[in-house]
């Protein structure tokens, strides 16, 4: 069987397409860049095409379609970047390539942490060579209340891993986890988390409901002083009010893995480009504020695994088998 990779990274996954690929009897056709009409023709004498982020609308699908594609899986968790409802209308089966929630958990404690010790205010005065103390005080997570929005798998773990540092926790999510509750965690209402959270770190799906939940009037009712950590999507926070915030101390610091308007920037080199996102100018600038690039999840286990199951889903498609990585 053979199976056509787009976006194929070869300084991260060249290895993981070689082992697993042999390992599974799977003819690889490696495309490092994202599928497109011209390149499509790649595809042809593939049942499975492995993508990553880039967009499958309806009529991209359809020229992968007429070459005989007839399963398309894509090495993240999300989806929504392809046309599902065109796909099945094509005959076309979705798959995604779920990866552990530990690797964005550990990352959201990390900006937690840079963001109460003032990490980058540090890193830049070493890089300098200035060892002064003056303004890079920082505070204990045992003092502090952390709240945690969104308690699925990413969020969940969180919890668990605060729960070695003696800070108190709050919880919010739409359904509330036994396994939380069991945990000693309380659920609060999102009142209740504005008025009594030190740290917000944030772990929902961006909906159309929690559309900037993180706007003007919320962060009035917040904690003077209170950090916020972003390693979901970009659009729970309005940027205009978050920089309003810094700009007025109400809030004390952030760390953003998203961003508002992200797409098409990050994973590429822009350094000489003139970029069309001013609200990422602006809260990159601030020293409170330390910002990375969507990279929460990118970690050797996490490349390892959506290599490996987009390959193994393929391969249980081929055989008519039970496939658990098939989007319904
Ligand atoms: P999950 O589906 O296991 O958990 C999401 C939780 O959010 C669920 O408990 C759900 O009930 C809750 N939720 C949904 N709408 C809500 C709302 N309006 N308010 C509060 N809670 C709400 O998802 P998982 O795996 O924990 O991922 C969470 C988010 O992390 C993803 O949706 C994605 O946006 C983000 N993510 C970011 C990555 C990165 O590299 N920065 C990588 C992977 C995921």
């Amino acid at each position: 069987m053979k199976v056509t990779v787009y976006n194929y990274r070869s300084f991260d996954e060249k290895e993981l397409f070689e082992r697993y690929g042999e390992e599974l009897g799977i003819e690889l056709v490696l495309c490092p860049d994202a599928p497109n009409t011209e390149n499509a023709a790649l595809a042809k004498g593939s049942e499975c095409i492995d993508i990553l982020t880039s967009k499958m609308p309806e009529e991209l699908l359809k020229v992968f379609a007429d070459y005989g594609v007839k399963y398309v899986t894509t090495r993240t968790i999300g989806y929504d970047h392809i046309d599902v409802k065109a796909a099945q209308k094509f005959g076309m089966t979705v798959a995604n390539a779920p990866y552990g929630p530990c690797g964005v958990a550990d990352y959201a404690v990390m900006l937690i942490l840079m963001t109460i010790r003032k990490m980058k205010r540090i890193m830049e005065r070493t890089n300098i060579q200035d060892y002064t103390l003056m303004g890079i005080q920082g505070r204990e997570l045992k003092d502090l209340t952390v709240g945690v929005i969104g308690t699925g798998r990413i969020g969940k773990t969180v919890l668990k891993n605060l729960s070695g540092f003696g800070c108190g926790l709050l919880a919010y999510d739409l359904y509330e986890s036994d396994e939380v509750k069991e945990s000693g965690v309380p659920y609060v209402s999102l009142e209740e988390m504005w008025k009594k959270a030190d740290v917000i770190t944030l772990h929902a799906p961006l909906t159309d409901e929690n559309y900037h939940m993180i706007n003007g009037d919320t962060i009035a009712r917040m904690k003077d002083g209170v950090m916020i950590v972003n390693t979901a999507r970009g659009g729970l926070i309005d940027s205009e009010a978050l920089i309003r915030g810094i700009e007025t101390g109400k809030i004390g610091g952030a760390g953003l893995d998203v961003v508002e308007n992200e797409f098409g920037l990050y994973y590429y080199d822009h350094k000489s480009d003139i970029l069309n996102n001013r609200e990422l100018a602006i809260l990159r600038g601030f020293p409170n504020v330390t910002v990375s690039h969507h990279m929460a999840f990118y970690t050797d286990d996490c490349v390892k695994t959506v290599v490996r199951d987009s390959l193994m889903g393929c391969k249980c498609f081929v055989e008519g088998r039970e496939n658990p990585w098939e989007v319904k």
